[in-house]
């Protein structure tokens, strides 16, 4: 079987990383994209880690120019590249805003449509969205239009059998939170609103991606798996 690739936007921390280093053990072929210094990353050498900045459709066409010299094509896309920028409306000013869904909706959808052409038959594309409500308005919206988005998608893309779904973390330990300034203590403390008793893990995100991308599910598409220990789940929810 030909090796698999993956091309992981927002592969250089947290939840990309993560996927990045557990698909590459798996013995995929994986480039990922960031906003820093890739090479900060601290990534194995032969994980191909690009420069990109998915608010810029030039960057997004280089990324992609890179990933078909580097990869030829594509079996997985992730797309999980993304900012939060949680509050309530009264402290959410437009550059907060336009971050919100410049990166995580115009970003998204503009990496797939010009990665389209490199995605092969049965390929699989995987939004990284959210199961979080209660973190403001603009952040839920910007996050929440993915899931429509990503079931158009599903069925758009279905007659050249490529998959698209979603993973929705609940609160995963990533640097996401200390780049927001909020201390490892009160990140510890959340645990006791997840019903299963913990906060998530990086690899928790990385083991669903990698089962969406895997032979176990290809009968899958325009579904969104929450990784949440639970949170988020309402028992009266049709
Ligand atoms: N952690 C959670 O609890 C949680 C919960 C729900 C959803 N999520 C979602 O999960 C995804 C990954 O988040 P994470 O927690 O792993 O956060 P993270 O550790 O901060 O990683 C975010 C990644 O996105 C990249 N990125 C940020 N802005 C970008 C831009 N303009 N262009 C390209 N790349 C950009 C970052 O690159 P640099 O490192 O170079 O800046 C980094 O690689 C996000 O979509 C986030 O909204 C996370």
């Amino acid at each position: 079987m030909p090796t698999r690739t993956a091309l992981i936007t927002g592969g250089t921390s947290g939840i990309g990383k993560a996927t990045a280093l557990l698909l590459r053990s798996r013995g995929y072929r994986v480039m990922v994209t960031g906003l820093g210094d890739p090479d900060a990353a601290g990534l194995p050498a032969d994980v191909i880690a690009v420069r990109a900045d998915a608010r810029s459709l030039a960057d997004i066409d280089r990324a992609v120019e890179q990933a078909r010299e580097h990869l030829g094509s594509l079996d997985l896309l992730h797309l999980n590249a993304g900012v939060s920028h949680p509050g309530p409306i009264e402290s959410t000013d437009e550059a907060a805003f336009d971050a919100l869904f410049d990166v995580n909706v115009k970003g998204s959808f503009f990496t797939l449509q010009k990665a389209l052409p490199l995605l092969n038959e049965g390929a699989s594309v995987v939004f990284t969205v959210g199961a979080g409500e209660g973190l403001g308005s603009a952040l839920t919206a910007a996050k929440g239009a993915l899931l429509p988005l990503m079931r158009s998608l599903a069925i758009e893309l279905a007659p050249r059998r490529i998959r698209v779904n979603a993973v929705s973390p609940g609160v995963i330990d990533t640097p996401a939170y200390t780049k927001l300034g909020i201390p490892p203590e009160a990140i510890a403390s959340w645990s006791e609103g997840v019903p299963l008793g913990r906060i998530g893990t990086p690899s928790d995100v990385a083991e669903a991606v990698a089962f969406l991308s895997s032979d176990a599910a290809t009968y899958i598409t325009g579904d969104n798996l929450l990784i949440s220990g639970g949170m988020g789940v309402h028992p009266q929810a049709a």
